[in-house]
């Protein structure tokens, strides 16, 4: 069998691409935007420590076995999930699972790609001064007539799709560069960011009370600083901080995707996994807690006290508050902050999406002998199809059902997939060794117990607990209601609910406005198109394995 069976020969140019290339896949929009509000909506300082042992017991086992997936595959020319896991069970239906490494990263591309046009066109705004002089009423309004479409009166009438296209046709072309194309936005972007970061997070650290007013006379950095530091012990019981925490991990590692194993299969045969792997997991720990805690949380706080925030938390605090509040340092700071801000948030988006389109890519490379100019402009023409319902009916839940699917559940039901089969297929014994090959480091042999017993409970757990949680969170009373005979009834927030609509479908049955009423129904009628186009993706994608497959079987290269 000859070594490679794919003419995708790229390889990363350097060590420190490769590294910074990683870490920009990981550190995203994840770590700026729905980092600090996870921590805010599950009591700060309790939501540190299950984040912490969810990286260690899960995020960490997991990155080194998705480097090591993927530079297995990609010795044997794989780029994407799979034929990678076809390597590893041979000829088997576990193919068909590798489509979710593919499909979520497009699907998630089409909504990502959309807030990351947000952040182009916030920071043009914050050049031209568009925010300078508004109230935070204007500028919270600013946010709300521009992801509504039509409804702008900010000048040009369907801006949030020029900037989407915009930001689709960039994306397209860094990628029709090839993996250097990749690399080289990386090396930009990434020391861009940290250097954006520190300067924002140091005035989130020096704040202090200083944005004190007789209107917010509590108004305090420092809460919000201790807020997030501050341990707290008594929701560790908690499933919920639990869930909430784990499915953070999953989101900013990039786990549980396609897009680590597509970055890895570029690795050289020998190239380092255990440090490598270990080095771009801290890089996203440290830009997420150290910054992405260090900005939008003390920030705000400063100025409109601790208790904001936690009524506030969601989107609303970087789109709408944070241009406000950088008004108080004057005209030209302002700007500055603003284009800071929303500057990294668009060289983290980018990095990330960027990776988004690499499994695609490299898939019809290996299999259709597409080239990188094909690849790319076929993936930003689906993403640009698949995010169009996504600004169009953003206020009908289009986006959300995106973010739910294809952002959540996929992730953790496609990494306990590959779990099991790097454990129990591929072997407990021979996956350690092969995360060891080529090591600067020695992993601690205790991973090697991690890894086979503890990340494969954990992640199952945790699917389990997001399958079927129980009315209201309550975990305690409702296996001792079932003990005593009274079954159990599943909250809204549950994977069964949600496939369901049930907490849409009671909304619209207790609706008696008829204008609320017209709204729920056009939500469900959209929610359930955009599910129509979700599942479709899959099985186009699906159909291209099968027809890859027996090209395969038919021409022996299997
Ligand atoms: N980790 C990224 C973030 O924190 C998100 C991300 C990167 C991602 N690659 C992905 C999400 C692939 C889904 C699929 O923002």
């Amino acid at each position: 069998m000859s070594k490679s069976l794919s003419n995708d020969n790229q390889a990363w140019g350097s060590r420190v691409g490769l590294v910074l290339a990683m870490a920009g896949n990981a550190v995203g929009l994840g770590n700026f935007l729905r980092f600090p509000v996870q921590a805010v909506q599950n009591g700060g300082g309790a939501f540190m420590i299950p984040y912490l042992v969810c990286f260690l017991l899960m995020g960490v086992p997991l990155l080194w076995i998705e480097w090591s997936m993927g530079r297995f595959g990609g010795r044997l020319g794989h780029h994407s999930t799979p034929f990678i896991l076809d390597s590893i069970v041979k000829r088997s239906f576990w193919k068909y699972f590798g489509v979710f490494g593919i499909f979520t990263n497009i699907s998630v591309a089409a909504y990502y790609c959309y807030i990351e046009s947000w952040t182009m066109a916030y920071v043009y705004h914050s050049v031209v001064g568009t925010f300078s002089n508004m109230s935070q009423v204007d500028i919270a309004q600013f946010f709300v007539d521009y992801t509504n479409v039509g409804a702008s009166t900010t000048g040009i009438p369907y801006e949030s799709i020029v900037f989407f296209v915009v930001c689709i046709i960039l994306n397209t072309y860094i990628l029709s560069q090839g993996l250097s194309g990749v690399e080289k936005a990386a090396k930009i972007g990434m020391p861009l960011l940290i250097i954006f970061g520190l300067f924002l997070a140091i005035k989130g650290w020096t704040l202090g009370t200083s944005g004190a007013t007789a209107e917010h006379p509590n108004a305090s950095a420092i809460d919000g600083l201790n807020f997030l530091w501050t341990p707290q012990y008594d929701s560790l019981t908690n499933p919920k901080v639990w869930l909430a925490a784990a499915g953070q991990i999953f989101f900013t590692l990039s786990l549980g995707m396609g897009s680590i194993q597509c970055y890895a299969s570029y690795l050289k045969s020998k190239d380092d996994i255990a440090l490598n792997a270990v080095s771009a997991g801290f890089v996203n720990g440290f830009v997420e807690v150290v910054l992405g805690g260090a900005i939008v949380i003390p920030i705000a706080a400063g100025y409109l006290g601790l208790d904001w925030v936690k009524e506030n938390a969601g989107f609303g605090m970087a789109f709408q508050t944070m241009p406000y509040l950088f008004n108080n340092w004057g005209v030209a700071l302002a700007a500055i902050a603003g284009v800071m801000w929303f500057g990294l948030l668009f060289f983290a988006g980018i990095t990330s999406s960027l990776a988004m389109g690499t499994p695609w890519m490299g898939f019809m490379r290996d299999e259709f002998n597409w080239s990188s100019s094909k690849g790319a402009w076929s993936f930003g023409l689906i993403v640009l199809i698949l995010g169009l319902p996504t600004v169009l009916f953003f206020n009908y839940g289009v986006f959300d059902e995106y973010d739910y699917w294809a952002g959540t559940v996929s992730l953790v039901v496609f990494a306990m997939a590959e779990v099991l089969i790097f454990v129990l297929v591929f072997g407990a014994d021979r996956g350690f060794n092969e995360i060891n090959e080529g090591g600067d480091i020695k992993v601690p042999i205790i991973f090697k117990y991690i890894i086979k017993y503890v990340t494969p409970v954990l992640i199952t757990v945790v699917f389990l607990g997001a399958l079927i949680t129980p009315e209201g969170n309550d975990w305690a009373g409702s296996f001792q209601g079932l003990f005593a005979g009274n079954g159990w009834t599943f909250d809204n927030s549950s994977i069964i609910k949600q496939a369901t609509l049930a907490g849409l479908r009671a909304d619209i049955a207790a609706a008696t406005d008829a204008s609320v009423l017209d709204h729920l129904e056009k939500k469900l009628l959209y929610v359930t198109g955009a599910r129509i186009l979700l599942v479709s993706t899959f099985l186009g994608i699906a159909g291209l394995v099968y027809l890859a497959y027996t090209r395969r079987v038919k021409e022996g290269r299997i």
